[in-house]
């Protein structure tokens, strides 16, 4: 089975071809950061407009260099969770061209792509694992049997993850989006200078909290502020550190709490933040002490990306599943809603 998936959820129009004998054909990326660089964050009508812009000719070039102009036989599109006419546009489009085409079309969720991303690497994980999904709108760990049996172990109670990230690069002055601008800068900080709190780590539970952290990611700067309103070039570069380091260190704290707690052995990262070196690095040597292993994907299958959701989609097409000719999306959607896949699962679990 070939399938085309698309993404639309947010900034990113992605789109990409998975086949079942052949794996990942290929995917392309459009990415709207230079449409709403000077608003500093994402404008979602711009986001609609430039997905209706740029979706179908992407699709156009991917049919082409993967020579799969007729052969495409199931689509796949985010249904949610993000911005909704963002969504409509990726549900319309993929909708109206598998009822053009006379084939099957399925709405994906978002974060069930992410977490399945990491499965399209060499080395995929087998079930059951944890996920830590960590990208801009999430921050949750989750217990998974297998593809669709999904439980949420504990979540950000305020910001995402990597939503402090795009916060505390913006009171510096740093580009959206924040994250890789964050870690760049924290390469030329030192580890004496600042010791940032590490949020909900004193107490028991699995839950994150990031807006203190984000209060005093601000509080440092304006203390360090010069004339310009911002610290010097190197105490940026500190309080990036700083900042990075009580993330990550917040993060490592909690997986392997979640490890603990389920008895598991593996852990998968997920969603744009599970891009971070340091995050990685961290993950790595925390998890060797305790014989785990931790998997994640290639840079560019971390942040949104249409080979997440064309992968998802056929995990679920493959089980026989596939959406009505209604277009619906979900801007707001629980992952533990999603059915689990019996028929799926039973082959994965030898992976
Ligand atoms: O998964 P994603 O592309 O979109 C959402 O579904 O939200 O994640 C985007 C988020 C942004 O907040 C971005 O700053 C963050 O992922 N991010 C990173 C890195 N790359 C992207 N955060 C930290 N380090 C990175 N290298
Ligand atoms: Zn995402």
């Amino acid at each position: 089975m070939r399938v085309l998936g698309i993404e639309s959820s947010c900034d990113e129009t992605g789109v990409a071809i998975y086949d079942s004998e052949q794996g990942l054909l290929g995917h392309e990326l459009y990415s709207q950061i230079q449409v709403h660089s000077e608003y500093g964050g994402v404008v979602p009508e711009l986001a609609s407009r430039d997905h209706v812009r740029k979706l179908i000719p992407l699709i156009d070039s991917l049919l082409k260099s993967c020579d799969s102009e007729d052969r495409i036989d199931a689509i796949a599109y985010t249904e949610g969770p993000g911005l909704i006419g963002a969504l409509m546009v990726g549900a319309c489009a993929g909708r109206a061209l598998a009822y053009a085409w006379g084939i099957p079309a399925i709405g994906v969720h978002h974060m069930e792509g992410h977490l399945l991303a990491p499965l399209l690497e060499d080395s995929p994980p087998s079930f059951p694992f944890v996920a830590l999904l960590v990208s801009g709108g999430h921050t949750q760990l989750v217990q998974v049997e297998a593809i669709g049996k999904y439980t949420l172990l504990g979540e950000s109670l305020d910001d995402a993850a990597g939503e402090a990230f795009d916060k505390a690069a913006k009171m510096m002055d740093l580009d959206y989006p924040g994250g890789p601008n964050i870690a760049k800068l924290a390469e030329h900080g030192s580890a004496e200078r600042f010791k940032f709190p590490r949020p909900m780590c004193d107490r028991p539970g699995l839950d994150f909290s990031f807006s203190g952290l984000k209060t005093f990611t601000l509080n440092t700067v304006t203390k360090h502020a010069q004339v310009n309103g911002l610290p010097d070039d190197q105490c940026c570069a500190d309080i990036a550190f700083a900042f990075q380091e009580a993330v990550v260190d917040t993060l490592v704290i909690k997986c392997r709490r979640a490890l603990q707690a389920c008895d598991y052995s593996r852990l998968v990262i997920a969603g744009g933040v599970s891009a971070n070196k340091r995050l990685r690095e961290k993950l790595e040597a925390a998890l060797a002490k305790m014989n785990a292993t931790v998997f994640y994907a290639r840079p560019e299958l971390c942040t949104d990306n249409g080979a997440m959701i064309a992968f998802a989609g056929h995990q679920r097409l493959q089980a026989g599943l596939s959406s009505d000719l209604s277009v619906q999306v979900k801007p707001r959607w629980a992952m533990e809603d999603l059915p689990p896949l019996d028929s799926v699962n039973s082959e994965s679990e030898g992976a």
